[in-house]
């Protein structure tokens, strides 16, 4: 398509995406396509609702807490429940675990499938009131047992994950996506109502400009992240990195990728185990960093290798450009 021109005939969709990958793996079935449509339609009108949020009284709280004691929002709801009944009517789950619900929740015998979906349907809730970008994470396994749906089939290592992704709501909604084959973005039309590969392979410089956490928690920091953060602002030491954070987990990742550099959520002396949750934040982020070229620790191992043990468990997660985490990981290093 000459570019300017206003219609691609030859666009390739994101279902177009994945039917095509799906293709090139003779043994599939087509259910993780399945899955990934029904997907897509829970982001989409997640997308829908978070731009009409001001106008349709979904700003605000409902007056509960969740699991993490947490305020829970009107539109973290909704997109709970868009998450939960699209999945489950794909007919191609057997597990799904939700920041929201505090158990796992395990799809009917007659709508069973083979994979296990774990996902933050609203990620950056605090952001949903002030308009900054928010965004939706998911992270897919196959259950590997043949057993009833248990706790033990989720509790898989980050390596054993079929794919993952997330939607970012933010100047416009894009949803990037990994099946273990590189990392494509696909931005929506609100036009057509699809999702148009628009950033084929996408990878995160191997050394960035920018470091990223919320620097108010310094007090409670450790040593090596005090020494490592003054280190990102001091001239002797080269020239000093731009600080940016946007309190979004989704939208603070995707800046990540697109222009390299380190995100930082460290544990803190007040959150020894961190804040961000394993299952359906830090392990999608790492997986697809790692397939952008980039890494994720938890300042020891690298998050995909953690064996997790519980289905909110946290993690103290830096994750980016490969250097910069490197970087950080001889801070801590010094200091153990
Ligand atoms: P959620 O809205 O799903 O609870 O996640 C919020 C997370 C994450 O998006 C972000 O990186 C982090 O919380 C921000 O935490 P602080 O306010 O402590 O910086
Ligand atoms: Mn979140
Ligand atoms: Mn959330």
């Amino acid at each position: 398509m000459a570019s300017g021109q206003q219609f691609d005939s030859d666009c390739i969709t994101l279902t177009r995406f994945v039917l095509a990958e799906q293709k090139k793996c003779p043994s599939a079935t087509g259910d993780l396509s399945q899955l990934l449509n029904s997907l897509q339609t829970a982001v989409k009108v997640v997308s829908c609702a978070v731009r009409k949020a001001g106008i349709t009284q979904l700003f605000g709280t409902v007056g509960e807490t969740n699991v993490q004691g947490e305020e829970v929002k009107k539109l973290d709801i909704l997109a709970n429940e868009l998450f939960i009944n699209m999945l489950t009517s794909s007919y191609t789950t057997a597990i799904l675990v939700s920041e929201e619900n505090e158990q796992i929740i395990q799809i009917e015998t007659e709508k069973q499938g083979k994979y296990i979906v774990c996902f933050d349907p609203l990620d950056g809730s605090s952001n949903i009131d002030c308009l900054v970008s928010i965004g939706s994470i998911f992270a897919i396994y196959r259950k590997d047992s043949d057993t009833p749906p248990c706790v033990q089939d989720v509790l898989q290592p980050g390596r054993k994950l079929v794919a993952a992704g997330y939607a970012l709501y933010g100047s416009a909604t894009m949803m990037v996506l990994s099946t273990g084959n590189g990392v494509n973005g696909f931005m929506l039309d609100p036009s057509v109502g699809e999702f148009i590969l628009t950033e084929p392979n996408m990878t995160v410089p191997k050394k960035g400009k920018i470091y990223s956490l919320n620097e108010g928690y310094q007090y409670i920091w450790d040593d090596a992240i005090k020494e490592y953060v003054q280190a990102k602002k001091d001239p002797s030491k080269g020239k000093p990195y731009g600080a940016r954070y946007v309190g979004s987990m989704v939208a603070d990742v995707h800046r990540t990728i697109k222009y390299g550099g380190i995100f930082l959520y460290p544990a803190t002396s007040a959150s020894p185990k961190g804040k961000l949750r394993l299952l359906y934040e830090c392990i999608p982020m790492a997986y697809l960093m790692e397939q952008a070229g980039g890494s994720a620790s938890n300042g020891k191992i690298p998050i995909l290798d953690i064996i997790p043990e519980g289905i909110h468990q946290r993690s103290p997660i830096f994750l980016g450009s490969k250097d910069d985490v490197d970087e950080v990981l001889s801070y801590i290093k010094k200091y153990t």
